[in-house]
């Protein structure tokens, strides 16, 4: 299932960053920005536990996150939603996946993969600001779950309905939180209205 994170913060944060005239700093702030509260509304369900804690008044029980949580950025484009997310979830573990597209064909080419073993209890978050043919994130989630991965989600800040369709006929089980959905794909696979290459626009290489 796909969930659109609409908020008129996050809107108006998709705005600037739209923006071709907008550059690379701002642009990676306003990613940031946007992953944070991307980041609020996936993980409400987090498993907490009972903790005892001892306030200056008197002891109560607080809850502390019980999910051992790996962070999956897709390279390169995802390692601009990597500090915010670990930013809320510090003492997450993080692995990576390379993922270039064909240019001409928009499949995926897999170059380089460095995820811990999964026990099989973790949840893996897999985050890439772009899901246009969505052939990046299904092929990763592949990855995962051939790695032991049960509990997956994947989290995108601009996606394509064409990408939606694609990933959950291959993995309905895996929930999707994306920050604005967008008309369709361009004759280059590029998401439209969209915002460009992330990948350049967070790095500075147009
Ligand atoms: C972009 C983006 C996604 C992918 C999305 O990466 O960051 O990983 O395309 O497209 P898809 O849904 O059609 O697979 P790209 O291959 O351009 O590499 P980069 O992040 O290194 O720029
Ligand atoms: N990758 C991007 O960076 N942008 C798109 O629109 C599609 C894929």
């Amino acid at each position: 299932m796909t969930t659109v994170v609409n908020h008129p913060l996050v809107d108006h944060r998709m705005a600037y960053m739209r923006d071709v005239a907008t550059q690379p700093k701002l642009f990676r702030e306003l990613v940031s920005e946007i992953t944070t509260f991307l980041a609020y509304e996936a993980l409400k369900d987090l498993a907490t536990e009972e903790v005892p804690i001892q306030t200056p008044l008197t002891k109560t029980v607080g809850r502390k996150v019980a999910e051992d949580i790996v962070l999956v950025p897709i390279l390169r484009a995802g390692m601009g939603m990597l500090d915010a997310m670990l930013h809320v979830l510090p003492y997450a573990k993080v692995g990576v996946l390379g993922m270039q597209r064909n240019e001409e064909t928009a499949e995926p080419v897999p170059y380089y993969a460095k995820v811990p073993p999964a026990k099989g209890h973790e949840l893996a978050i897999v985050i890439d600001p772009m899901f246009a043919t969505g052939g990046s994130a299904v092929d990763a989630v592949s990855q995962l779950k051939k790695l032991g991965y049960r509990k997956i989600i994947f989290l995108n800040l601009v996606s394509a309905p064409e990408g939606i369709e694609n990933f959950e006929s291959h993995h309905p089980d895996v929930p999707v939180f994306t920050a604005a959905k967008d008309e369709r794909l361009n004759s280059h696979f590029y998401i439209v209205p969209g915002l460009g290459d992330a990948g350049d626009r967070i790095f500075g290489t147009l």
